[in-house]
């Protein structure tokens, strides 16, 4: 038997009922973390993604089935064109050196956002990765990239309207269900739990509609310190929370 495909689930001491079955990061605060070393921050970058391994492993632990990092925003392509660059040159690495260990833990990659502006070096690591883990079952592990919430629904409204045009819907279809299904997400539940690093009190055009009741947990922490015991910490939050949904409990 072989065991890998399905390590023990180490829940460090959550309860395995109240568990989100959709997390997502905004992942912020880079920059900052090298600034404050006066480092560049393509350093922050760097150090950033061994974090993103962090989670995604904790993640996979615990039994959390699907992660979603925010990892590249539209506006992102204004930053310095060297900025840009070295992202994406990080963005490349983690896909290709990530991949044997996704096979091993039994993670599939997918992404969200407008995959078709990244370079094209970085659509072909990025669509291998995909077509190699398709298979796998333990965590769905989504990437923002090149990712507007705005830009999202905007392509969802005229996939909407060019149906309605063809005859295939009607305006009267119209309904959340529907709209839910046009988006980038259609296949991954709501998050249960939305946290953001480096202490900004905003959104920043992330799963605006998928976002409706999300629990959300900010924290002060810059994403380069943010390690599993903090994940943890937040877990255990997020299960003290009373959901109400707009009802009374
Ligand atoms: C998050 O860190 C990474 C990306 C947005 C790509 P930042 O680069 O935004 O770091 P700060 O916010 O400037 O510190
Ligand atoms: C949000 O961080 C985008 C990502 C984490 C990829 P930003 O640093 O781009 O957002 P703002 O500028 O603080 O709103
Ligand atoms: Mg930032």
């Amino acid at each position: 038997m072989s065991s890998d495909k399905s390590p023990q689930s180490d829940l460090h001491g959550l309860d395995p009922a109240k568990l989100p079955a959709h997390v997502a990061v905004i992942m912020d605060g880079n920059g900052r973390w090298a600034q404050k070393r006066l480092l560049s921050r393509i350093k922050g970058h760097e150090k950033g993604s061994e974090a993103v391994r962090t989670v995604v492993r904790t993640c996979r632990e615990i039994g959390i089935p699907h992660l979603t990092l925010y990892a590249f925003s539209t506006e992102n392509w204004q930053r310095p064109r060297a900025e840009v660059e070295a992202l994406m040159v990080l963005l490349k690495k983690f896909l290709v050196k990530e991949r044997q260990d996704m096979m091993e833990k039994n993670i599939r990659l997918g992404t969200i956002g407008q995959t078709d502006r990244l370079p094209e070096d970085v659509r072909e690591a990025l669509l291998q990765t995909i077509d190699v883990t398709r298979g796998n079952t333990a965590l769905q592990l989504t990437l923002a990239l090149s990712y507007g919430s705005r830009n999202e629904i905007c392509q969802a409204m005229r996939a909407i309207a060019a149906d309605i045009d063809a005859g295939r819907l009607q305006a009267a279809d119209i309904d959340e269900k529907l709209i839910s299904g046009y988006l980038f997400t259609r296949h991954i539940p709501d998050p249960d739990l939305l946290i953001r690093t480096s202490g900004e009190m905003r959104i920043s055009n992330f799963l605006l509609w998928q976002i409706a009741y999300s629990e959300i947990f900010i924290t002060p922490t810059l994403w380069p310190d943010f390690g599993a015991d903090e994940f943890v910490r937040i877990l255990k939050d997020f299960q003290s929370r009373q959901r109400r949904f707009g009802q009374v409990a």
